[in-house]
């Protein structure tokens, strides 16, 4: 990988990139706007946060601002419109970089108030041949295209001529996204070290409270309370996703919240929770036993998700597909699940058949892993582009017509995240009853195999257990 650039010139290479796509595709002009801001109620605001694409190529975090990108002969330039200078706004919500300093401080052609966006707009359609803009992302976009659109149309008759064309600027920007550059991968690994202290810390927290009130006090928002503190003591803006904190059966409801419930020794706690630090997203899972000592029954499945996620670690690697890993771990669980009795081999038959009807979904139910980057499920195509379309079975067993899964190359970034969950049920071993369990990393596809970029926190039972004596 080459070495990190200096960030205005990072933004300025992806914005080059994307020129180039663009003239590669007939030239044109693309149009992206950043996240608007989000009324909560009254004078409040969700917490701001821009809008991916955009800051992908803009570096840019203020609301209330657009991007140009022109894309025609040779040439490509860059036009940023942004909120203008004004004290009075700046008084009360801080300070707005303006035009005038944009240009310079972004490494962008030209850069104008928002306040004319209106009028610049149709002058910078008119005579080109395309518009690109994300389509069906942000809404009321494509009614003011339109209106600009029709701006142009206005004037066909003093010799301008209006884009014939309208395409999806997302599916450029997906396929650069997917392939992740130094600048991001080192945001990425710094994300993913944070994150694992957290989970380091909320482990320790959770036995040290147990053993000094054995008898209760623990509760859920204790353990999300000192992710929080961790994530943001090292700068990271936001928590990328709502974390779920979940103390024994609720492990079993996959998008479960923090919430108020009391962590009993005896009890698995599951965390799924990962901090954004500069944009991009880490995402860690990690299951332990509140009091830092696994029951037999526990560790049993434990071990099991644990070498299912190592069998799809080993699958993580160039040249092999994103399905990979997620079938690797799939039959290790399904192993498991016939050698514990949780499915029962007399009506479920080998490791094969169950593969084959899908029985193995009563206790695993989601797949191994997502594309990880700027958002926690990030953009990014999962089939292979360009395959023809075959029959395949979908995750529900019905039979689709399908492009073959992706095929990994270094720079993907993807989750690997198995799990068991055993809710009650006739026929299930009573002393696995309400047991849940998900192991998650986030691995960075590299030139032989994959660098997982959350180790910082321990994932094997017995080293999950010294940690917590400590
Ligand atoms: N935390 C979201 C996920 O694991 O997909
Ligand atoms: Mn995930
Ligand atoms: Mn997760």
């Amino acid at each position: 990988m080459s070495p990190v650039l200096n960030s205005s010139a990072v933004y300025a290479k992806r914005r080059a990139a994307i020129g180039r796509a663009l003239l590669k595709a007939g030239g044109g002009v693309a149009l992206l706007p950043t996240a608007p801001e989000l009324p909560r109620n009254r004078d409040s605001d969700f917490p701001y946060r821009h809008d991916s694409y955009f800051y992908y190529l803009t570096g840019f975090s203020e609301p209330g601002a657009w991007l140009a990108v022109e894309a025609s002969g040779k040439t490509v330039k860059s036009t940023l419109f942004c909120r203008p200078k004004d004290l009075e706004r700046e008084i009360w919500d801080g300070i707005r970089l303006g035009p005038d300093a944009a240009p310079g401080l972004l490494g962008l052609d030209a850069a104008f108030s928002l306040d004319s966006l209106d009028q610049k707009m149709p002058e910078l359609l008119a005579n080109q041949p395309a518009v690109w803009f994300p389509f069906a992302t942000h809404k009321g976009l494509e009614t003011q295209v339109d209106g600009w659109l029709n701006q142009v149309r206005a004037r066909v008759r003093l010799g301008a001529e209006c884009p014939q064309s309208q395409h999806d600027l997302c599916k450029l920007l997906d396929e650069m996204r997917l392939v992740k550059d130094a600048h991001e991968i080192a945001i990425l690994r710094r994300a993913g070290a944070i994150s694992a202290g957290a989970h380091v810390r909320a482990m320790q927290t959770s036995a040290a409270m147990l053993r000094r009130q054995a008898a209760g006090g623990l509760r859920e928002y204790h353990l999300e309370a000192e992710l929080l503190h961790e994530f943001r003591r090292h700068g990271a803006e936001f928590p990328a996703y709502t974390s779920i904190v979940a103390a024994g059966a609720n492990a079993c409801v996959l998008h479960y919240r923090a919430g108020n419930a009391e962590l009993k020794p005896g009890q698995l706690c599951l965390i799924d929770a990962g901090c954004e630090l500069e944009g991009y997203a880490s995402d860690i899972t990690r299951t332990f036993p509140a009091d830092g000592k696994f029951t037999p029954a526990q560790r049993i499945l434990y071990d099991i998700v644990q070498a299912s996620q190592e069998a799809a670690i080993e699958a993580t690697r160039p040249g092999n597909r994103f399905s990979d890993p997620h079938n690797a771990a799939t039959r290790v669980l399904v192993e498991g699940m016939l050698d514990t009795g949780l499915l029962a081999k007399a009506r479920h038959g080998s490791v094969d058949d169950v593969l084959e009807s899908g029985a193995y979904r009563q206790f695993y139910m989601h797949r191994t892993g997502h594309w990880m980057g700027m958002d926690v499920h990030d953009c990014g195509d999962y089939t292979e582009p360009g395959s023809p379309l075959q029959p395949e079975k979908d995750a529900l067993g019905q039979s689709v017509m399908r492009k073959p899964s992706r095929i990994l190359k270094p720079g993907m970034v993807l989750t690997i995240e198995p799990g068991l969950y055993v809710r009650p049920a006739k026929g299930v071993p009573k002393k696995f009853w309400d047991i849940g369990i998900r192991i998650e990393d986030d691995a960075l596809v590299t030139a032989r195999g994959c660098e997982l970029m959350t180790r910082g926190v321990p994932v094997k039972a017995d080293e999950i257990e010294a940690l917590m004596r400590t």
